[in-house]
């Protein structure tokens, strides 16, 4: 009798990291997210490098870790489109709405995303819900407007709390806070990213449904699963 060990949630990150080489085009230039799972196709993507022209990227860390590797990195104004953008999500559900942004890097993200006709997610099953709102939603804000946008969370029934690096508030690429956002009920997550758009001092809420993932590569138990949008 044979017996399988599971894969673990490491492994299945490697797994759809490799699965998304074969949405990138080759010549192009490829959008690439941030995060554990992105590292893993960033990891893969050194491998077939010489047949691509490089890479807009989402973070400082993906831009870092991108170059060590050797590849070409170009700003995103350097480009008018992408044919694709592959990232990661702390949670996608049934439509391919996801929230984004346990990295801190989710306003690059959505403009990479935005220059992107398609998005491809990658992630592990654990990822996959139901409903959004499980995960504490980030949402990128001015500083002085922090203590503002919490109030107008708590009058909707959520939780805000600034999030910290090494004790003191972290502070993105871009230069701005983070609130994560717990006990939120995101029933419609276009009209909910809509209107949270609007609240002065919002950089950009952590909801991606007007940049909903096209694709997305589940890590199973079963292997790799394709689900498409
Ligand atoms: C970073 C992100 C990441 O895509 C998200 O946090 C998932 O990360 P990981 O692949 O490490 O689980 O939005 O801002």
């Amino acid at each position: 009798m044979t017996t399988t060990t599971p894969l673990t949630q490491d492994e299945l990150k490697t797994l759809v990291g490799q699965a998304a080489l074969q949405y990138v085009v080759p010549g192009e230039i490829v959008g690439v997210g941030t995060g554990s799972t992105v590292n893993k196709f960033i990891d893969a993507l050194a491998g077939t490098k010489d047949q691509i022209k490089g890479a807009v990227s989402s973070s400082v860390a993906s831009t870092e870790r991108l170059k060590a590797l050797g590849i070409a990195v170009f700003d995103a104004n350097e480009v008018s489109s992408l044919s694709v953008y592959i990232d990661g999500a702390d949670e996608i559900d049934g439509q391919g709405h996801m929230v984004k942004g346990g990295g801190a890097a989710l306003t690059r993200e959505k403009i990479v995303a935005a220059l992107a006709e398609r998005f491809v997610c990658i992630a592990d099953e654990s990822k996959l819900v139901k409903a959004l709102g499980q995960f504490p939603l980030p949402v990128e804000v001015i500083p002085m407007a922090a203590n503002h946008i919490a109030r107008r969370f708590a009058a909707m029934g959520g939780q805000a709390s600034l999030r910290l690096k090494d004790g003191q508030p972290l502070v993105t690429d871009n230069g701005q806070h983070i609130l994560d956002v717990k006990d939120l009920s995101i029933t419609d997550p276009l009209a909910f990213e809509s209107e949270i758009n609007q609240w002065p001092g919002v950089v950009t809420v952590g909801v991606f449904a007007h940049q909903k993932a096209s694709v997305c590569l589940l890590g199973t138990a079963q292997g790799v699963k394709t689900i498409t949008y």
